[in-house]
């Protein structure tokens, strides 16, 4: 049975007029290597966490600042919520296709809840929690790219034609902001897009970057900001003493306007400097020592290492799937078949090699999880 909303009445879980407070034992397991009698022996011991949540019930007005707006992924998400929140329906070659949230883990998900009378009962993930609906997030953001949003859609080349013709009207205004352009840390292709950047210093465009966020919650009027990276794969930084590894030498770094500071390390200086949350949907280390020292000391949400929804996803289940059944898989071969931008950027090795460590990373932990199937260290 399915149904649309609950209420929990546990001891673990408290509802005030503002937030649920809720406490989690999380039961794991913990090993000690100790001398017993003169040998060691490896001990495992039962060992409880205790977590504990708190949740505003108070839904924030949403705004989600995106940086690479104009890109595949920017306009598509745009237009796919907008066709959503106006109930759009297109032609396709075979029928009418009407807007849905399918695909969306929040949206379209349903989790089991407990039973009743010995039936499984199931509800929407989104009726677990208060949440944003998507169709009232307020979206905004910045791209080195001019183009307006309808433009960049049919650039894009994701949206059936009939779609993108009734979604042109809400898009056509819809303008990136100019944003950060380092031509060292993506590919040399991505240059000729290049025309809407900010001017100025490391400084000074960190700051550009922080004056942008509160004009864009001014003029929303929107309670909460999170920005997505949602821009090109940009190269790693080198990692590199008395530059990026504290939070004093990074900050000390931007002012020096230092070579070796990417884009996307500004973008969330910013927003941490904002207490914005900053969420990266690529692969390279945005996030250096220093930033992550900034963070904590600001008490300020980063988080995010590449998406990992679509193909990336299916290798990491079928991986973990073949090796927990005992079979060692030796390689694993993708392609880009949607041949997109991202897909051009990537071909120059230095951004290629970002791309590289996360989705090998993904495959990491159960490579090193059977040493009976792979040798250690191989
Ligand atoms: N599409 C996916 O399924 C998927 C999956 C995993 C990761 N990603 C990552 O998401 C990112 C976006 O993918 P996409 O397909 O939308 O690529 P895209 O090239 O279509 O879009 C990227 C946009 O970012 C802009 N841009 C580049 N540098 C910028 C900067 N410094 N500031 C502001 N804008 C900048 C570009 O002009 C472009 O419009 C890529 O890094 C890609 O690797 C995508």
């Amino acid at each position: 049975m399915f149904i649309e909303n609950f209420k929990v009445e546990s001891p673990n879980v408290k509802y005030t007029e503002t937030e649920i407070q809720s406490v989690y034992n999380y039961e794991t397991t913990e090993l000690v290597h100790e001398n017993r009698n003169g040998t060691y022996q490896w001990i495992v011991k039962p060992k409880s966490v205790n977590y504990q949540f708190k949740t505003n019930t108070h839904v924030p007005k949403l705004g989600v600042m995106l940086v690479g707006w104009g890109g595949n992924n920017g306009s598509t998400l745009t237009g796919g919520v907008i066709a959503n929140r106006e109930g759009i329906s297109w032609a396709t070659k075979d029928k009418i296709q009407q807007a849905n949230y399918f695909g969306s883990l929040t949206q379209a998900s349903a989790i089991r809840v407990g039973s009743f009378q010995g039936e499984e009962i199931y509800a929407p993930f989104k009726s677990l929690l208060p949440m944003v609906n998507p169709d009232d997030i307020v979206f905004g953001g910045w791209d080195i790219s001019n183009m307006n949003l309808a433009d960049a859609m049919a650039r894009a080349k994701v949206f059936d034609i009939d779609l993108q013709k009734q979604l042109r009207p809400y898009m056509e205004s819809m303008v990136p902001l100019p944003g950060i352009y380092d031509p060292d840390f993506i590919a040399a292709n991505q240059e000729e897009r290049a025309n809407n950047v900010i001017k100025g210093t490391k400084q000074e465009q960190v700051q550009q970057i922080i004056k942008d966020i509160k004009a864009f919650k001014e003029a929303t009027k929107v309670d909460k900001v999170v920005v997505l990276w949602t821009a090109n794969t940009e190269r790693y930084s080198n990692l590199v003493v008395g530059l990026n590894d504290t939070m004093e030498n990074l900050l000390a770094a931007v002012d020096r306007n230092e070579a070796e500071i990417s884009p996307s390390t500004l973008y969330a200086i910013a927003c941490v400097m904002e207490n914005v949350p900053f969420i990266n949907g690529s692969p390279q280390n945005t996030f250096v020592p220093g930033l992550i020292d900034l963070a904590i000391a600001r008490n300020t949400l980063i988080g995010g290492d590449d998406f990992k929804s679509g193909q990336t996803k299916m290798k990491s289940v079928l991986v973990d799937f073949l090796v927990g059944a005992g079979i060692k898989p030796t390689s694993i071969v993708s392609y880009n078949h949607l041949g997109n931008n991202d897909g051009m950027n990537l071909s120059a090795p230095q951004t290629f090699r970002s791309k590289e460590i996360s989705k090998s990373n993904v495959v990491d932990d159960m490579v090193n999880s059977n040493a009976i199937l792979y040798e250690p260290g191989l």
